[in-house]
């Protein structure tokens, strides 16, 4: 990928009906929302996670000011069923997703995985040092993302009852 810019912007309530759009298609059926989640059920979930003192943190990612996926980030230590499955319990958690399927596979999720661990994550958690990120053991597109963006396979885990590989990148 060359001269696009992607940015971030914090989630915010007229976000809600796009992440709808994008969480009810095809591409994000296996690994992100395996079953189909209403408008309420969006508002229901997201819609905390506008608080300040959340501990979710959830952005847009943007393409050349466009929004096109959606990522967000925690404490381990807040999130117990994350923290067991990771056994971890310090260090920043991650999650992400490309929404418009069409810039899947060209780079972009690298690239925008490596800008929110440098930009996003240290703002929020000074204090913090490492991000994990943990991905299906078949979900081959999101391990090579994050392995391209500079994670390095840290375990075999099982994370929501599913067998996965933890991830994890040192921040500076
Ligand atoms: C996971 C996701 C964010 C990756 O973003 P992406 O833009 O498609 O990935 P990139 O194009 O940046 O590819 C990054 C690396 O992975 C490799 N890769 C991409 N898809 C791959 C695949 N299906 N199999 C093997 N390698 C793959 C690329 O070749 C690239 O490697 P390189 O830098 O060495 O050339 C995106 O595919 C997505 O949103 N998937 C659906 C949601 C999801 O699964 N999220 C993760 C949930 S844990």
């Amino acid at each position: 990928m060359t001269d696009r810019v992607i940015s971030f912007r914090a989630l915010s309530e007229v976000d809600l009906g796009q992440l709808y759009v994008w969480l009810n298609k095809d591409h994000l059926r296996r690994n992100v929302q395996p079953e189909p989640i209403s408008l309420s059920e969006i508002h229901a979930k997201y819609l905390p996670r506008l608080a300040l003192d959340h501990p979710v943190n959830g952005h847009m990612v943007c393409l050349d000011g466009q929004a096109i996926g959606y990522m967000q980030c925690y404490r381990v230590s807040t999130q117990a069923d994350f923290a067991r499955d990771i056994e971890e319990a310090q260090g920043v958690g991650l999650d992400l997703f490309i929404g418009e399927a069409q810039h899947i596979g060209q780079g972009i999720g690298k690239q925008m995985l490596r800008d929110y661990v440098t930009e996003i994550v240290p703002a929020l958690f000074p204090d913090e040092r490492t991000c994990f990120i943990a991905h299906e053991v078949t979900n081959e597109a999101a391990i090579h993302c994050s392995l391209a963006a500079g994670f390095t396979y840290t375990r075999d885990i099982v994370e929501n009852g599913k067998p996965s590989k933890l991830l994890t990148k040192q921040m500076c």
